[in-house]
């Protein structure tokens, strides 16, 4: 029985999960990289890989190939490209989840107080799209577990994640 209960443990009962995490450049030129990383710190996430990066456009439209078709992905490709971001990914229960709802709604004049993009920006993406920019709304989080999956590959390579024990799994995981 402990045996299994170890077992289950060590598999996380599937439900420790990891997402990607993107300070995106208007974070970065804002000075918001600490906070940021401080509020996910907070809740015990745990990161297992982190860099900054300039991505150029080809590595943007891949990273963004779902909003091919959409009016504002050209205007998104320019804003994401336009300086260094500096990702991360992150683990933990129900990451994908946890870090969205730290994270906030797209439009940063619907996202509550308490959240990143509620708390560190205000404008809405109709006015991004009048204005034609791609929404700087500071941070991109994975959207699902298979987007996560996917971003994790594209964004990072095996030997640059890390395995090692935090404090706070003693009491969080
Ligand atoms: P992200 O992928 O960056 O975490 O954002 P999200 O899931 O909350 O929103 P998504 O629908 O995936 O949109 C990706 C990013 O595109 C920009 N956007 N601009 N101008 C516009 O109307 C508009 N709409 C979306 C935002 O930067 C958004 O985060
Ligand atoms: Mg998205």
């Amino acid at each position: 029985m402990e045996q299994e209960i170890q077992a289950g443990k060590a598999r996380g009962y599937g439900m420790i999960e990891r997402s990607l995490v993107i300070i995106k450049p208007d974070g970065v030129e804002r000075c918001l990289v600490g906070e940021i990383i401080k509020r996910f710190e907070n809740t015990g996430l745990k990161i297992v890989g982190m860099k900054m990066v300039w991505i150029d456009k080809k590595f943007a439209e891949q990273h963004y190939k779902a909003h091919k078709s959409k009016p504002f992905f050209r205007e998104l490709v320019d804003f994401i490209t336009e300086g260094p971001v500096v990702t991360f990914i992150l683990e933990g229960v129900h990451a994908v989840d946890n870090v969205r709802r730290l994270v906030g709604t797209t439009s940063p004049h619907e996202s509550p107080p308490g959240t990143i993009r509620g708390d560190f920006a205000h404008l809405s993406m109709a006015y991004a799209s009048k204005i034609g920019s791609g929404g700087k709304n500071v941070i991109h989080a994975s959207g699902s577990k298979k987007e996560a999956d996917e971003e994790i590959k594209l964004w990072f390579k095996k030997d640059e994640i890390h395995s090692y024990t935090t404090v706070h799994e003693k009491h969080v995981f």
